[in-house]
């Protein structure tokens, strides 16, 4: 089975800092992959070269069968990104929208349904996310945990078949943590997706990982699934696993 995204020997700076050092990955059809790593690692950077939101220095980024580092035009993305969900960090609305517009703003340009065939995906779409009926509100009118929500129902309103997430459950308390875990699941025992999924969440990690893997000074330096990252000797997965500030390998 040919990866969905694959990343080969992938590095960028800025300036004299070097954030990603030689990524190398792949990413199947279906699978659930959790890319874990410190404040400051590059996970949302990384994230945001794959979408085509910030150049690569170097390295070979193949996403949906397009070797995308060789696009020249911002055209070139059109295909990737109708196939690519994304939640933003730090959700990313558009504030002068109403949650409708904001989560119908990407649906008008590329899918051909009525008014009341999108009133109607909208509606589902807050529905699994417990956000009932705040169609005609404004982001500013909703707590942060609920705006985070709502971007994430931006990133699967095209039903796509590649979602990447970037730290899907900060903010968010446990219960509602939970819910977005288990959503992401759901979406792709349901739909098939793929996802990647990064964060410092591990119990989110936890729930929905396939694969995990950690990225640590520019490079992703272990991977596995749950089971075999919560039994790594590796000193790294150790050290992030159970949250020690102390030691040899202190950053
Ligand atoms: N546009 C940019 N210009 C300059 N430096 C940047 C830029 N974007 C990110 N960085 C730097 O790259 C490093 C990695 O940042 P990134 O946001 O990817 O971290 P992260 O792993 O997502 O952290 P967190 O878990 O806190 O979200 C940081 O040192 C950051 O300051
Ligand atoms: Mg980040």
């Amino acid at each position: 089975m040919e990866p969905i995204v694959q990343v080969k020997n992938l590095a960028k700076s800025f300036g004299s800092l070097q954030v990603l050092t030689e990524v190398n990955l792949e990413v199947y059809p279906g699978e659930t992959v959790v890319i874990l790593g410190g404040s400051g690692s590059g996970k949302s950077v990384l994230l945001q070269i794959l979408l085509g939101l910030i150049p690569a220095d170097k390295g070979e980024i193949w996403i949906h069968g397009y070797e995308v580092n060789r696009f020249q035009k911002e055209k070139d993305w059109d295909p990737v990104r109708l196939k690519t969900g994304f939640l933003f960090q730090a959700g990313g609305l558009y504030d002068s929208m109403t949650v409708y517009e904001n989560i119908t703003f990407a649906m008008r340009h590329h899918l051909h349904l009525s008014e009341r065939e999108m009133r109607k995906r909208v509606q589902e779409i807050l529905a699994s996310i417990q956000l009932e009926g705040i169609e005609e509100k404004y982001p500013a009118e909703l707590s942060g945990g609920m705006q985070k929500r709502v971007a994430l129902a931006r990133a699967i309103a095209l039903n796509p078949p590649l979602i990447l997430y970037d730290e899907p459950t900060s903010g968010l308390d446990p219960i509602r943590s939970a819910m977005i875990s288990e959503l992401i699941r759901k979406l792709q025992r349901t739909h098939g997706i793929t996802s990647i999924i990064v964060t410092h969440d591990l119990h989110c990690a936890y729930k929905v990982a396939d694969r995990v893997m950690l990225l640590y000074q520019g490079r992703i330096i272990a991977h596995g699934t749950v089971e075999e990252f919560k039994q790594s000797d590796n000193p790294y997965v150790r050290q992030f696993l159970e949250g020690k500030t102390q030691g040899p390998i202190e950053e």
